[in-house]
């Protein structure tokens, strides 16, 4: 009787044990997937680091003068999103709502100069995104009825927040430093 009981229990330890290394090899395998996803390749590298943004966008500024207020498509050459928006505008979304959006300059979507040229597939994924996002805020947002017609929106900001590949999850949290 006593070996028994004996028996029963060392059985019980060894198949706990098993559990945990069963349970632990799986988060490891889960954890890895989730690295996975986080450091895939970006469309294009990084920006061009001898690039002077403040430079470019003087020299633009300067080209365009006297012009800022017509419509973007009068005073570039190659608009298809911004028909309609002043020349002016159009460079302050370049800057704020597109490079700075993403944390990137002017080179990830531009070969620099060549602002109408289509080199950069990254330039058309932005065309498609503002497109998503337009869809987004025209259509699934302002049909939300639980929102109550409340006016939401979603841009460029609100998903990449400075990153070119916008986070599936959160960063994990550091150790205590104490
Ligand atoms: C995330 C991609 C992206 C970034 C970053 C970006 N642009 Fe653009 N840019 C575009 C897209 C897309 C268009 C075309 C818009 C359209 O079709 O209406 C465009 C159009 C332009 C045009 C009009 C060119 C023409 O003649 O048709 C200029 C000028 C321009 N960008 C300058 C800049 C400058 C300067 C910067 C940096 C401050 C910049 N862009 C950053 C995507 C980008
Ligand atoms: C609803 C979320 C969301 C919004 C809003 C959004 N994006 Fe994105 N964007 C993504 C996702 C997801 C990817 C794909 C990342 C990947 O490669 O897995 C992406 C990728 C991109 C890329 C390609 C980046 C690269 O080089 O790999 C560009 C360029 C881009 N977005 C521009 C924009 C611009 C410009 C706007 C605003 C008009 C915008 N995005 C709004 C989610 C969003």
């Amino acid at each position: 009787m006593k070996n028994r009981r004996k028996i029963a229990s060392v059985a019980a330890i060894v198949l706990f044990v098993m559990l945990l290394a069963v349970v632990f090899s799986l988060s490891t395998v889960f954890e890895r997937s989730v690295v996975a996803q986080n450091t895939s390749k970006a469309v294009t590298p990084s920006p061009t680091p001898e690039f002077d943004q403040e430079a470019a966008l003087a020299k633009l500024r300067e080209r365009i003068k006297g012009k800022e207020k017509l419509p973007a498509e009068e005073v570039f050459k190659n608009i298809k999103n911004f028909k309609g928006v002043p020349a002016g505008r159009l460079l302050a979304i370049m800057r704020f709502g597109y490079a700075r959006s993403l944390g990137v300059d002017c080179t990830h979507c531009h070969v620099p100069g060549k602002w109408a040229s289509e080199e950069k597939k990254t330039k058309q994924i932005a065309r498609d995104m503002h497109k998503m996002a337009g869809a987004i805020n025209g259509e699934l947002l302002k049909n939300m009825e639980s929102l109550g017609g409340r006016q939401a929106i979603v841009n460029c900001t609100t998903c990449h927040r400075g990153e070119v590949k916008p986070a599936t999850n959160l960063p994990r949290p550091k150790p205590n430093s104490e």
